[in-house]
C-alpha cells in the first residue's frame, strides 16, 4: 500500500488538508498525518481539525510558538525524525506558513518526494515571511499543485511549470463540505453586523499601524465584530487596545461558525488570504486591509477592494458591486484531481 504524510501545522493548512486526507482515504491510500503543533490553543486547532473532518493526528511535534528561525529548525528537526522513523512514498505540504516551508526542507534533502499544495500564490512583497516560505517551498518541491490561473502563471515565469498543475482551489472543496443551515450562530451575533480578522505580523507588530486599522473600524456604521487570533490579542492587550464606536473584540470561530457568520454578515474586513476567497465564494463583499492580494480575481466585480491601513472604511462600503457566474478558485474537486496526480507521478 502507498503510504503518504500528511504535514499540518496552523489554522489554514487543517482546513485544506481536510479535503485532500478524504481523498486519500477514498484512494486508498495509507496516510499518516503529522501535526507540527505551531498552532496549539483549541479554537485554532482541535475546533478547526473537527470541523473539516481531519481525524486525529499520528503525530504531534509540539513545537509550539517561537521566533521564525527556532519555531522552524524545530519543525525541521522534527518531520526529519518522523520521516526516518516512517518509510513514506511522499510527503504534502500545504500553504505559506513556517511548517510548510521546514517540512519541504526536510522531505526533499531525505530524498522523499514532496508535493505542495496552494503552490504559485505571490504577493511580490519580500518583507512578508509567508512570500519567503513560498517562494522557496515551490523552488525545491517536487510537484506543484496551482489552485488558479494566476498561480499557475506565476510558476511558468519562475521556470517551474514542467512540474505544476492546475488542479483548482482545495479550500473550495472544503467549504462545500460544510452545510452552514445547520451552523448555529453565537447570540452576539445580531444582524447588521461586519465580520473582521487582522493577524498579519506586518499589520499587528507595528503599534500605529494597528491603532489606525482599530480606529478606522470603530468608525463603521454597523457593529464589527473582530475575531481576534491569539497574536492580536497579544498585541491589544500590550497595547490597551479595547472595545469602543461600532468595534466588538470577539474569539476566534470555528470553521463552520467562521462560514455560517460570514454568510449571514453585511460585509468583511481582513488580512487573511482564505477569507477573501471565502467572501468572494459566498458573494460577501470585503475590504482587504493590505497594499496587495495573492488573490487577484476576487477583485472582479469589485467583491474584494485593498485599503491601506487606516484608511477610511465608510465610503468604500457604498462602493457598487457587480455580480459574477466566475468560479476562478475551481469546482470543489480538487483534491480528487491532486491525490490523482501524485499517486501517477510516484
Ligand atoms: C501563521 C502563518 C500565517 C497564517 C496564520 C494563520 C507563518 C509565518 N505564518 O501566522 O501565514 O496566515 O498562521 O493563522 O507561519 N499563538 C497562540 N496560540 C496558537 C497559535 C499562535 O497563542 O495556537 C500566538 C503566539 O503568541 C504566537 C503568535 O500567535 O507567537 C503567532 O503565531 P505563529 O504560528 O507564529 O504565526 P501566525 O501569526 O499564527
Amino acid at each position: 500500500m502507498t503510504t503518504i504524510v500528511n504535514v499540518v501545522g496552523a489554522r489554514p493548512q487543517f482546513i485544506k488538508a481536510g479535503p485532500v486526507s478524504k481523498a486519500l482515504e477514498r484512494a486508498g491510500v495509507d496516510e499518516l498525518l503529522v501535526h507540527t503543533g505551531q498552532h496549539y490553543d483549541a479554537p485554532m486547532s482541535d475546533q478547526i481539525m473537527r470541523d473539516v473532518g481531519l481525524r486525529q493526528p499520528d503525530a504531534n511535534l509540539g513545537v509550539g510558538s517561537a521566533s521564525h528561525a527556532v519555531q522552524t529548525a524545530k519543525i525541521l528537526e522534527g518531520v526529519e525524525r518522523y520521516l526516518f522513523d516512517n518509510e513514506a512514498e511522499a510527503v504534502l505540504t500545504y500553504g505559506d506558513t513556517n511548517s510548510t516551508i521546514a517540512t519541504a526542507l526536510a522531505a526533499t534533502k531525505l530524498g522523499v518526494f514532496t508535493a505542495h499544495v496552494e503552490a504559485g500564490l505571490r504577493s511580490f512583497n519580500r518583507m512578508m515571511p509567508e512570500e519567503v516560505n513560498r517562494v522557496a517551498t515551490d523552488h525545491i518541491s517536487d510537484l506543484l499543485f496551482a489552485p488558479t490561473h494566476t498561480a499557475m502563471e506565476h510558476l511558468r515565469n519562475e521556470g517551474l511549470g514542467d512540474k505544476s498543475i492546475l488542479t483548482g482551489d482545495v479550500m473550495v472543496d472544503a467549504l462545500q463540505s460544510i452545510d452552514t443551515r445547520n451552523v448555529e450562530l453565537p447570540r452576539w451575533l445580531e444582524k447588521p453586523f461586519y465580520l473582521a480578522t487582522i493577524h498579519r505580523a506586518e499589520t499587528t507588530d507595528d503599534a500605529d499601524r494597528l491603532r489606525a486599522v482599530i480606529d478606522s473600524l470603530r468608525a463603521v456604521d454597523h457593529p464589527v465584530n473582530l475575531l481576534a487570533h491569539p497574536r492580536l490579542q497579544n498585541r491589544i492587550g500590550e497595547l490597551g487596545i479595547v472595545d469602543g464606536g461600532s468595534l466588538h473584540i470577539r474569539k476566534p470561530l470555528g470553521y463552520a461558525e467562521m462560514l455560517a457568520g460570514l454568510r449571514a454578515s453585511s460585509g468583511l474586513f481582513t488580512d487573511s488570504g482564505g477569507l477573501q476567497k471565502e467572501a468572494f465564494i459566498l458573494g460577501v463583499p470585503c475590504v482587504t486591509i493590505r497594499t496587495e492580494t495573492e488573490w487577484p480575481e476576487t477583485l472582479e466585480g469589485n467583491w474584494n477592494v485593498l485599503a491601506e491601513p487606516g484608511s477610511n472604511l465608510s465610503p468604500l462600503l457604498e462602493r457598487e458591486i457587480s455580480s459574477t457566474e466566475h468560479h476562478p478558485f475551481g469546482d470543489g474537486h480538487a483534491a480528487e484531481r491532486l491525490v490523482s496526480s501524485l499517486l501517477d507521478r510516484i
